[in-house]
């Protein structure tokens, strides 16, 4: 018999201000609850509508020890970072960085966009790394909306984008350094799903448009539901239907020491962090065309 994960707690998202000015609702961390481990936060950027000249981003900035996930829905950005990547991401593309032992990398609007406006929406979640990969090698992989697997239950009510994990008979194309799901899911109104989500994962549902019924309790826009134990997500769209991500991942249960844009297990490593940062250690973004 399936369990079915019930909700645990109901946390409302909270508008915050980032980066180069931009605002984000975000229902991770906010007060009294640190991290979903291994989830450390969960920023929905937009949507927002920038005019010609006003689109901001987050410039050159480190991060170490964690990964952060980029997920794009409306307009483009620009990566570029101190391991020598780089990438632009438009509409439905997901970029998953490790930043590992660190990097320093900035997320931009596209050019186009800082010149023309238009709209941006998107999702950055980061997600822990655990102590014996804190230091391991920066990595990116960037996929563009086309290479994530996509279904649609058999009566057209459910839909899902799988960046990780697995839902509707299909697998995501991402590698994940630690087990991970993270899936985009639109459910029609009556529209339902379930998703097989083992039970040694933590798992959340961050609702951002309309209104889901998550187990068997409604959960509007903005909300995120905090599930409990089960090996099943059930998912339904209800009278209106909308739109969620659907997050889980096995906890690191590790102690987390948290500065800022590094995450490591103990105040001497944060310090450490800041020192390799501040010594050129992380490297800086090549400028163009070297
Ligand atoms: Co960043």
């Amino acid at each position: 018999m399936p369990q079915i994960r019930p909700i645990a707690h109901l946390i409302s998202a909270h508008r915050q201000l980032e980066g180069g000015g931009f605002v984000v609702r975000r229902p991770l961390p906010v007060a009294g609850l640190d991290a979903v481990d291994p989830f450390l936060l969960v920023d929905e950027l937009g949507p927002v509508d920038y005019a010609p000249g006003q689109a901001v981003g987050a410039p050159d900035h480190p991060h170490r020890g964690f990964e952060t996930v980029s997920y794009i829905l409306a307009g483009e950005t620009e990566h570029a970072d101190s391991a020598g990547h780089r990438g632009a991401l438009g509409a439905g593309d997901v970029q998953w960085m490790t930043a590992g032992a660190g990097v320093v990398h900035a997320e931009m609007p596209s050019r186009r966009m800082q010149q023309d406006g238009g709209r941006m929406h998107g999702f950055q979640v980061w997600v822990n790394l655990p102590a014996r990969l804190k230091m391991t090698p920066p990595r990116y992989q960037g996929l563009q909306a086309a290479q994530i697997p996509q279904a649609t239950s058999a009566d057209g009510r459910a839909h899902v984008r799988v960046i990780a994990g697995a839902a509707l008979g299909i697998e995501a194309a991402i590698a994940t350094h630690t087990p991970i799901v993270y899936q985009d899911w639109t459910l029609q109104p009556d529209g339902e799903a379930t998703v097989a989500v083992p039970a040694d994962h933590n798992a959340v549902v961050y609702v951002f448009a309309g209104a889901l019924l998550v187990g068997d309790a409604a959960v509007g826009d903005g909300q995120m539901a905090i599930l409990g134990a089960g090996d099943t997500v059930r998912l339904r769209g209800g009278a209106t239907g909308g739109r969620a991500l659907l997050l889980a991942g096995v906890p690191h249960n590790e102690p987390m020491a948290r500065y800022g844009p590094f995450v490591m297990n103990t105040q001497a490593e944060i310090v450490q962090a800041f020192r390799d940062y501040q010594s050129g250690r992380m490297g800086r973004i090549a400028a163009d065309g070297t």
